[in-house]
C-alpha cells in the first residue's frame, strides 16, 4: 500500500486539481478542524520518523516547538539532498509538490509557525520550478491568505553539509553552510533563535495521510518500530532503476531483485550499501533483511536515505571504501579539526593500502582514528565517514590483506 505516491505513475508535475482529485488538502481541512494539539499527538501516535537519515521521531520535535513559550516559530522543509546518488527528495519535489506543501502547511499550523522555508538545492531547477508553480496555484486559490502563512522558496548551496539542519539555519540567516554546535537544538533555538522544526521533505509528505486517515491507519502499514512506507532509489546500475515506495519491513531482496531486476550487468552481488555513503557496507548474505531501522541497526548499518547500491562480485572493497572516504574528506566543512584530521587520514591510509604501499600496522589505525573521533565534532559527518570504512575492513578483510601482501583482491 502506498502512502505517498499514487498507484499510477505521474510523468509530469501533479497539478492542484489532480492532487485535490485524489484527496489532496483534505488532510489539511481535517487538521484545521481538530482541537489544538490534536494533530501533534496524531503524528506522535503514528510513530512518524524523520526521513532525513536519522529516523528521529517527528512528534517529539513538534511537541517541543508547540509547547515553547516563544511565540515566533518556523518550519523548514529540507530539500538539500546532496548525498551522491540520492534522488527520492527530488522525485517528490518534481512530481508531487502539493504533497510536500500540504504536509508543511499542516505541520506549520500544528506547531504555530507562520513562516515556512522550502530549502531547495539551487541546482534542482525542476524541483524549484514545480514548487514555485504549486505555491502560485495556492496563492491564486486563496488558501495561503486564508491560513495567513508565508511559503518561501529558498536556494540552498550544493554541498553535502548544507543539508545538516543547523547549517541550513546558517544559510537561511545569510551565512555559509557551517554547522552550529549543539545543544541548543533547532527546536529550542533555530532560525533567528526562534524554535524551528527542520524536516526532510519526505517526512512532511507523510503528514497529509496521517491527518486524513488517522494514526491507526498509518500504523497499519510498515512495522511496529518503523510505521509507514519509505522511498527507495535504485540507480542506473539496476535493470529497472527508479523510485519505489515500499512499506517498512519489506525484504531488501524484494526491492533489489523483484522490483529492481538485479544488476543490469548480470554480475553477482558482493556487498550492499543500503542508504548512501554514510551507511556501513553489508555482505551479500544480508539480502533477506527486512527494510526497517531496527533490522539494519542490528546488522551494523542504517537505512539512511534509501539510496540502495549493490557492489558486484569482482569489485575491490578497498577501492569502494576509499571512494566513500574521499567524498567525506571533500565535503567536510573544515570547522572541526578532528573531522578534518579523520576524513583526510582515512583517505591517506586507504590510498596507501590500495596502492600496495602500506605496512600491516597501518590497518588498525583506521579503527583507532574512528574511536578517537567518536563523540567529537559539531555535526554527524565525523561519524558518517567512519561507517563505510570500518565496515569494509570488517566484512571484506581478505581484500585488505591482499593489498597489504601485494596480491590481487576481489
Ligand atoms: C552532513 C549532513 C548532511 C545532511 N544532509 C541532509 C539533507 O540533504 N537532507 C535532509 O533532509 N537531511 C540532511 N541531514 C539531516 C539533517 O541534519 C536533519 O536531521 C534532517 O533534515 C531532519 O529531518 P527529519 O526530522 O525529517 O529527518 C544531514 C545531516 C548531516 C550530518
Amino acid at each position: 500500500m502506498n502512502i505517498l505516491l499514487p498507484s499510477e505513475k505521474i510523468s509530469g508535475t501533479e497539478t492542484l486539481a489532480d492532487y485535490r482529485a485524489r484527496g489532496g488538502y483534505r488532510g489539511l481541512e481535517k487538521a484545521l478542524r481538530m482541537e489544538p494539539g490534536a494533530m501533534v499527538e496524531a503524528v506522535a501516535q503514528a510513530g512518524l520518523q524523520g526521513r532525513g537519515g536519522a529516523g528521529f521521531p517527528a512528534g517529539r520535535k513538534w511537541r517541543l516547538v508547540r509547547e515553547s513559550p516563544v511565540e515566533t516559530r518556523y518550519l523548514v522543509a529540507n530539500g538539500g539532498e546532496d548525498e551522491p546518488g540520492s534522488f527520492k527528495d527530488r522525485y517528490l519535489m518534481e512530481h508531487h509538490p502539493h504533497l510536500i506543501l500540504e504536509g508543511a502547511l499542516i505541520a506549520a499550523g500544528s506547531i504555530g509557525a507562520r513562516h515556512i522555508f522550502l530549502y531547495v538545492n539551487r541546482t534542482f531547477d525542476r524541483s524549484r520550478g514545480s514548487l514555485a508553480g504549486a505555491i502560485a496555484a495556492l496563492e491564486e486559490d486563496g488558501l495561503l491568505a486564508r491560513l495567513q502563512v508565508n511559503l518561501e522558496l529558498f536556494d540552498a548551496p550544493e554541498c553535502y553539509v548544507a543539508g545538516e539542519d543547523t547549517a541550513v539555519l546558517e544559510v537561511l540567516e545569510g551565512r555559509p553552510p557551517i554547522p552550529r554546535k549543539k545543544p541548543p537544538y533547532p527546536v529550542e533555538s533555530g532560525y533567528r533563535q526562534s524554535p524551528t522544526v527542520v524536516h526532510n521533505v519526505e517526512t512532511l509528505a507523510n503528514v497529509p495521510f496521517i491527518a486524513r486517515e488517522g494514526a491507526d491507519s498509518y500504523r497499519r502499514v510498515g512495522t511496529a518500530g518503523s510505521p509507514g512506507t519509505l522511498l527507495f532509489y535504485l540507480n542506473e546500475e539496476f535493470t529497472h532503476p527508479g523510485v519505489y515506495e515500499l512499506p517498512f519491513g519489506t525484504r531488501l531482496r524484494h526491492l533489489v531483485e523483484q522490483l529492481g531486476g538485479g544488476l543490469k550487468s548480470g554480475r553477482r552481488i558482493r556487498a550492499i550499501l543500503p542508504g548512501g555513503p554514510s551507511t556501513a557496507f553489508l555482505p551479500a548474505d544480508k539480502l533477506d533483511l527486512p527494510l526497517d531501522h531496527k533490522s539494519f541497526l542490528e546488522a551494523g548499518s542504517l537505512l539512511g536515505c534509501g539510496n540502495v547500491r549493490l557492489i558486484p562480485e569482482g569489485d575491490c572493497m578497498v577501492k569502494a571504501a576509499l571512494d566513500a572516504a574521499k567524498f567525506f574528506a571533500r565535503e567536510s566543512c573544515g570547522k572541526c579539526p578532528q573531522c578534518r584530521m579523520e576524513t583526510n587520514a582515512f583517505v591517506i591510509i586507504l590510498d596507501k593500502i590500495l596502492a600496495g604501499n602500506a605496512a600491516a600496522a597501518l590497518l588498525p589505525q583506521l579503527e583507532a582514528i574512528a574511536a578517537f573521533s567518536r563523540g567529537k565534532g559539531d555535526c554527524g559527518l565525523i561519524h558518517m565517514a567512519a561507517a563505510p570504512v570500518l565496515s569494509a575492513v570488517k566484512h571484506f578483510s581478505d581484500d585488505f590483506a591482499a593489498h597489504l601482501e601485494g596480491r590481487a583482491c576481489g
